[in-house]
């Protein structure tokens, strides 16, 4: 499929896991990608394996306004056009309530909805001009709680309410936008649970389709909500979850 040439799309996160699978679909299906991450060389090295005059790495840190404004304008100034935004770049944090820091709550809100939003802001009044569309990286862990994990579930449940709000905003002015929920995913964020293999067997239960999701799996999801072949779609949240959200929470019985 070519669904893409002619268009430019920026996808955060780049360098790693469902970013890297994601830059490197839509440079397959033909896109001009700006791949944008603050890790520097890991970033140059995904860049380096796709088209070269289609593709360029920018270093941003997408939880500061400004840098996530200037990612927009040197995409813009770069290839004259801009039509897709995937707002994907996320860190992890989580533990006991009671043991959660300031600074640790700032950083995920920082990265994981500050960073969304900076995006969506910056990217409208391009993406209004061609009718382009927003599909934001959030999580099963935006749509129920974890054990554990109460900053990042925060953050993530922002991530689907504010996909569902701008939706509301955004439709008339011909932009759509939704958002992609994995489970999990084997990627750099969860590269120690795939080394632990009573854990993996521990998901494996609760995930009907019994295994793990692959970063490209994932990847599939963002280009088809980016893609013509979603034109009637905005404010969803689509699971790409094996399943996991189909249950109510019991246990398997059998
Ligand atoms: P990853 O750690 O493999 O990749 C994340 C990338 O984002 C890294 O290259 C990192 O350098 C970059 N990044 C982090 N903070 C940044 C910032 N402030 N500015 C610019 N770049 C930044 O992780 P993964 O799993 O590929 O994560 C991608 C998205 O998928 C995240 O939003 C994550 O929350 C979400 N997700 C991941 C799941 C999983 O099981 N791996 C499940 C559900 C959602």
């Amino acid at each position: 499929m070519q669904r893409f040439q002619g268009k430019v799309v920026i996808v955060t996160g780049a360098a790693s896991g469902i970013g890297e699978a994601t830059a490197r679909r839509f440079s397959d299906e033909g896109a001009c990608v700006a791949l944008v991450d603050r890790n520097e060389i890991p970033l140059a090295n995904v860049a380096a394996d796709l088209a070269k005059e289609l593709t360029i790495a920018h270093v941003a840190d997408v939880s500061e306004s400004a840098a996530t404004q200037a990612m927009v304008e040197t995409v813009v100034r770069r290839f004259g056009r801009f039509d897709v935004m995937v707002n994907n770049a996320g860190i992890f944090e989580g533990g006991d309530p009671a043991e959660i820091t300031d600074a640790q709550w700032r950083k995920v809100m920082a990265t994981n909805l500050d960073g969304v939003f900076y995006g969506c802001r910056a990217a409208l009044p391009h993406l209004e001009k061609t009718k382009g569309s927003i599909v934001n990286t959030a999580s099963v862990s935006g749509l129920g709680g974890d054990w554990g994990m109460s900053p990042y579930n925060a953050a993530k449940g922002a991530v689907v309410n504010l996909t569902r709000a701008l939706a509301l905003d955004l439709g008339r002015k011909g932009v759509r936008i939704n958002a992609v929920c994995p489970s999990l995913t084997r990627t750099g964020m969860t590269s120690d649970m795939m080394d632990d293999e009573e854990l993996l067997t521990k998901f494996a239960e609760r995930i009907p389709l019994g295994r793990v999701c692959e970063p490209d799996e994932i990847a599939a999801v963002i280009a088809f909500l980016a893609s013509d072949d979603a034109s009637f779609m905005t404010g969803a949240n689509v699971t790409g979850d094996g399943g996991v959200s189909a249950s109510n929470g019991q246990p398997p019985q059998q």
